[in-house]
């Protein structure tokens, strides 16, 4: 059987409803919040995709959302070939490592969407961002994604951010962040993390040392590295993805840094206030990371400790981090190591009263050996993801994950 462009709704046909269904339970994996109905809808833009593809030899590039579909679909060889043979030929999914400029990326997004349209089909506004998106998707437009479950071969190239959980935000208070991203932000999760802050105590005023600022990247005091992880300069400028009560920040200000904040905490960022009050060169903001990694001025260095980064999908976070990160620059992580067999998205509870249900938020887990790939998918190099053991005395055992990457320069 041979198809022709002129009908999505035939192609679409094509791929059996318990496929279709399957697609979208996989897409879910990465896209928790995806309806049954947005997920047909997606399927349908796979298709549009596909069978525009089908009909041009110019280079085609799927948004993000698209891509998850088609990741997907690849993955069903047998049901994915009969569906191409019907298009007219096979439809390889070619991965493009060598162009990471979101720009560039951005423009060939919007040209396939002017492609679709041209073909006689509907381009999902909600699967393809178009020029009006610039902004609100900012840096997120140039990257690659699905690194952890595909074959490398079936990366497809700059995919581009679709968006789901994001609105354009309108005027902020005092203009200063007119044109962020929104991400969802329910008050959930604030009065979650606003719970957390309550339940700990304020970091102590000297450690071990009889140092009054230093930094801590485990869970353990007195315990791993420091600040020389992120390769600063004095002078230079660092942002701290969910940055809790500041301990970090204020010591970075101690060797000379611009320190920068961001927390979705009120509570969080209140005992920051409280605790290292008139510290000069400390910046703080509320608010989602997400929001806050729009490229304006760049950072020399960005980290998390058992932040933002930990709680955020990471494919939504690396390209957000590489867009605003100075090339040459370092990214840094750390939270817990994934227990074996756990990965993807992950419940974290936070205790409330003895007659309350916990809070949950999530975050999100991968095997260690992931990570530096996973990283390099996302344009970063120099990437390592190490287990620092926990102190030898003790009895906890956990160790500490700490990830590590490099903006190429
Ligand atoms: C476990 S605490 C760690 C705080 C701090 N980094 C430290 O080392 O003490 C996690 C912090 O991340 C913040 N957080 C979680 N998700 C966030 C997000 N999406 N955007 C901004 N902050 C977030 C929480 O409010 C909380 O302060």
């Amino acid at each position: 059987m041979t198809i022709t462009h002129d009908s999505s709704t035939r192609a679409f046909e094509l791929i059996a409803p318990e496929i279709r269904a399957d697609l979208i339970a996989a897409v879910r994996e990465n896209w928790p919040d995806l309806s049954d109905g947005l997920g047909e809808r997606g399927v349908h833009q796979m298709v549009v995709f596909l069978a525009t593809s089908a009909g041009t030899d110019a280079p085609m590039t799927p948004s993000l959302r698209v891509d998850l579909f088609w990741h997907a679909f690849v993955l069903h060889t047998k049901p994915y070939a009969d569906f191409c043979t019907a298009l007219g030929g096979f439809i390889h999914h070619v991965p493009d490592r060598a162009s990471r400029n979101p720009a560039e990326a951005r423009a060939a997004v919007i040209r396939t969407r002017s492609a679709i349209s041209a073909a006689g089909y509907r381009a999902d506004p909600e699967f393809w961002p178009g020029r009006e998106h610039r902004r609100l998707f900012g840096g997120l437009l140039a990257v690659p994604r699905r690194v952890l479950r595909q074959p490398r071969e079936h990366v497809a190239s700059q995919p581009c951010e679709p968006g789901e959980r994001r609105q354009p935000s309108g005027p902020a208070p005092g203009g200063r962040r007119a044109d962020r991203r929104r991400t969802y932000m329910n008050d959930a999760r604030v009065a979650a993390w606003d719970t957390y802050a309550q339940g700990r105590a304020q970091r102590r005023t000297t450690n071990a040392r009889g140092e009054s600022t230093w930094f801590n990247w485990t869970q353990y005091p007195d315990h791993g590295p420091g600040a020389e992880q992120l390769s600063l300069l004095p002078g230079g400028r660092v942002l701290d993805l969910g940055c809790g009560s500041g301990g970090n920040l204020a010591h970075l200000t101690t060797l000379g840094m611009r320190a920068v904040g961001v927390d979705v905490s009120p509570a969080q960022l209140g005992k920051a206030r409280a605790r290292w009050p008139g510290v000069g060169g400390m910046e703080l903001h509320q608010g989602d990371a997400l929001d806050f990694l729009v490229p304006a001025e760049p950072f020399d260095a960005i980290y998390s400790v058992f932040g933002a980064a930990y709680f955020t999908d990471p494919v939504l976070m690396l390209p957000a981090v590489h867009a605003v990160l100075r090339p040459g620059g370092v990214f840094a992580m750390s939270q817990q190591p994934a227990v074996e067999g756990c990965y993807g998205c992950q419940a974290s509870y936070i205790p409330r009263g003895p007659d309350e249900d916990p809070a949950v938020v999530r975050r999100w887990d991968y095997p260690t050996a992931a990570w530096p790939g996973l990283l390099r998918g996302f344009g970063f190099v120099n990437c390592t993801a190490t287990v620092l053991p926990a102190p030898a005395r003790g009895r906890r055992k956990i160790g500490t994950l700490l990830i590590r990457a490099v903006r190429e320069g």
